[in-house]
């Protein structure tokens, strides 16, 4: 049963600190960023614009290196590692989900699904594949190409790709920032199943209150630093902190 590793991070972050460029012109995004994710948990940061919200995911998906403190992706400590292993880590323990779906458009719905494994040198698992197909509705249109798909349909063969190479975690930017608000609510849905189904972790970018109300707890970020958290919270208590964010 998947629940019994709840209560093993699948993410730490300790002391995150992130400054791009250097003298005059530095900008600080991360400042002592502390945080862990425990497996099987959906997670969503908010925050105004440029409070961090991509940095955070970059560094914790070791898209990007922390100028100080400590990633650690299940047992893997990602800080001090060279990129061509960062490479690596991504390809084998991250799922990445982005408001563009980014298929290949010359591949089948089965196909974009299956690159992933085969990129990482893997046997493709294909009882695994079709569940995960059948798992995001997308099982009866396996052979389709993207062009003749919706835009949830699309974005729900990229979560099917997410998570095919059983992913530690997987993080969404925006990943219902370019659906009409009732497919939109379809991603959601989608996601919350992932993660009471499968135990999958999950950690979601969003500047929407109803898509953060879908999440177990809500982080929230201003100015590069953790400015609150939210446990199971209604659409009207995200916004509400929202509201007041920055306030001293
Ligand atoms: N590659 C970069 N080079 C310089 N500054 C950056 C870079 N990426 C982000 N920043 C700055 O870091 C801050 C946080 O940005 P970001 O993480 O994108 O915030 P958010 O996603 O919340 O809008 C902003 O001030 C932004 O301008
Ligand atoms: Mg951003």
């Amino acid at each position: 049963m998947t629940r019994a590793l709840v209560g093993t991070a699948a993410l730490r972050l300790e002391s995150v600190t992130k400054t791009y460029g250097s003298g005059e012109s530095a900008v600080t995004a991360l400042r002592e960023v502390s945080i862990g994710l425990d497996r099987g948990t959906f997670t969503a940061v908010m925050g105004p614009s440029g409070s961090g919200k991509s940095t955070f995911l970059h560094c914790a998906a070791g898209l990007d290196q922390p100028t100080s403190g400590s990633v650690r992706l299940g047992d893997v400590e990602l800080s001090g590692m060279k990129e061509a292993a960062l490479t690596a880590v991504r390809r084998e323990r991250v799922g990445f989900v982005f408001q563009a779906y980014n298929l290949m458009s010359a591949l089948t719905v089965e196909e974009n699904v299956a690159l992933v494994p085969r990129l990482s040198g893997r046997d493709l698992d294909r009882a695994w594949l079709r569940e995960l197909l059948d798992r995001v509705g997308m099982l009866d249109r396996a052979d389709r190409r993207p062009s003749q798909l919706s835009g949830g349909q699309q974005q729900r063969v990229a979560i099917a790709r997410a998570l095919v190479n059983r992913p530690e975690v997987v993080m969404a930017d925006e990943p219902t920032g370019a659906l009409d608000t009732r497919t939109g609510r379809q991603v959601l849905d989608l996601f919350r199943r992932l993660v009471v189904d499968l135990g999958q972790t999950v950690l979601m970018v969003t500047h929407d209150p109803v898509a953060a109300s879908y999440a177990d707890s809500v982080v929230f970020l201003a100015d590069g630093r953790i400015a609150g958290q939210l446990h199971h919270p209604t659409a009207a208590q995200v916004s509400d902190r929202m509201t007041h964010l920055g306030e001293a």
